[in-house]
This record gives structure tokens, sequence and C-alpha cells, in this order.
């Protein structure tokens, strides 16, 4: 194995919800480690300005540089909308976002050419996946809908109560009136509220998991970059996180579905502007 191949892979959100990329990652790649920031002081980036997000996810990047990764995943949609291309164009490594492999599976799976996107307000806003969609298959019609308090929810826990089908209701019933046939869960937290969410669409709506995806094309770019991590001790991952480390470790068994041993705290003074 070479040495690039036994570097961690880097994984950032802008707090818990990437865990949903993790939980995916170790799924699929047992064998790989993980460094995984969380920027927990400056969540939720969803509703911020293009700019704001493209700056955090610069420092977040230099965290994970600074830990030695040998790839970057840009595990929230808000932040893989506006600075994937920024983040390729600067640093001399791969960086993978959510967005691509989410617009993949979406237009693999529609039969009917008619596909939802749901995310924060800046992942709608920023149209990326309409984008990435429509560069596959220009034909297919594409409804957007933010769901702002899909996140807080989730957070929460309430993924079965009733209060979070009435407001799945309210968000998503004119995209099932419209009869979409696939459905992109465009967030961190969304996978977590699939049986809400599955619920309002019925079975005919096929719910696209970026998690799922993503982890599937960072398995391919590892192996095709010949950065795979060969056999060898089992992986150590690390947790850092910007603010209250211990909230985090008590949400992660959620989204992660394993509790977390220990999470670091690495203040946002600590992190670096280049
Ligand atoms: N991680 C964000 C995303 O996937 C959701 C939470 C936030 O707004 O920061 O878009």
């Amino acid at each position: 194995m070479s040495d690039a191949a036994s570097r961690p892979i880097g994984v950032f959100d802008s707090g818990i919800g990437g865990l949903t990329v993790v939980a995916e990652l170790m799924r699929q790649l047992p064998g790989e480690e993980i460094v995984y920031f969380g920027d927990t002081a400056r969540l939720p980036y969803g509703p911020k300005s293009e700019d704001t997000v493209k700056q955090f996810a610069v420092q977040d990047t230099e965290f994970l540089l600074s830990h030695g990764v040998k790839i970057v995943v840009v595990a929230c949609n808000t932040a893989s909308s506006v600075a994937v291309d920024d983040l390729t164009r600067r640093y001399d490594l791969p960086v993978t976002g959510v967005i691509a492999p989410g617009a993949l599976a979406a237009v693999s799976s529609t039969l009917i050419g008619k596909v939802g996107v749901i995310g924060t307000e800046g992942t709608i806003a920023s149209h990326a996946y309409r984008r990435e969609i429509g560069k596959l298959d220009r034909d297919i019609e594409i409804l957007e809908m933010s769901c702002p308090l899909f996140v807080p929810l989730a957070e929460e826990g309430w993924t079965d109560r009733e209060v979070t089908l009435v407001i799945a209701h309210e968000y998503l019933t004119p995209l099932r009136d419209a009869g979409i046939d696939v459905v992109v869960l465009g967030c961190t937290h969304y996978p977590i509220l699939k049986g809400t969410i599955g619920k309002v669409f019925g079975p005919s709506v096929k719910l696209i998991d970026s998690a799922e995806e993503t982890a599937r094309e960072v398995a391919e770019r590892l192996s095709s970059l010949g950065l795979a991590r060969g056999p060898g001790a089992p992986p150590e991952h690390r947790f850092f996180v910007s603010d209250v480390p211990h909230r985090f470790r008590e949400q992660a068994e959620r989204f992660l579905g394993a509790p977390l041993p220990n999470v670091s705290l690495v203040t946002v003074d600590e992190l670096a502007t280049p």
C-alpha cells in the first residue's frame, strides 16, 4: 500500500448531518480511516449566503488537510452546491461533493423524466441539482422545494412524530401532486426522515439518498486513483467539531447508527484562513 493510500478520507459538514455520509463510507469502505470535521459553531449553513458558505468550506478543507487527508468529501449539500468547484480549483487533491452522485442516481432512476429535489434554502436557491441533472439529461423536468424545518426536526429526533408528518405534507404535497417518480433527498438530514417523507409520497416515488451514492463515488475515485487503502490495522476514525462536542456525541448515534467514542474540539479561531 502506498503512503498516499494509507492516509485518511477527510469529510466535512456544517455539523452532525454529514455523519449520514460517514455511515455509508464506513459501510462501503470499512477499511478506510476517516477524519471528520463538523462546523457546529457556525451551523446551519442552509440559510447563509453563498460567499459565507464558500469561505467556511475553505477553512473546513484547510483543517482536514492539516490532518493529511487523501481526498476531501464535502458531505454538506449546501456547501457542495456552492463550493466544490472552488475547492477543486484551489487544491491539488480530489474533492467530492454530494450533488453530482445524487443527480446521477436520480437520472438513472426516473422512468417518466420527472424528478423532485428537496434541500435547504441555500441548496435550492443555487439550483445545483438542476444544473447537474440537466448536464446528464436536458429533457428531465425538475421540481425543487426547500424544506428548512426538516433540519431541526431531524436533530431533535422527531423522526416519526405527527407534527413532522404534518410539516412534510405541507412541503411535499405540491411535488407529489405534480406526479414526480423520483425525489432527491438533497440534505444530509433528510435520510433520517425517510420514513415520514416516504409516507407523503407513497411507494411509487423513489427516494434518492445522496449519502449512498456519494460513498459509491468515493470508492470508485479512490480505486481509480490507486488511493484505496489495502488491508492493515483496523481504521481509527477521528471526529472534530467547532463547538459543544458533548451534544454532537449525544446526537451522533441517530445519524451514524453507532455511538462515537470521542469527539475533539477545534475552535473557529484555530481554523486557518489561507
Ligand atoms: N448539512 C446541511 C446540508 O446538507 C444541512 C444543515 C445546515 O443547514 O447546515 O445542506
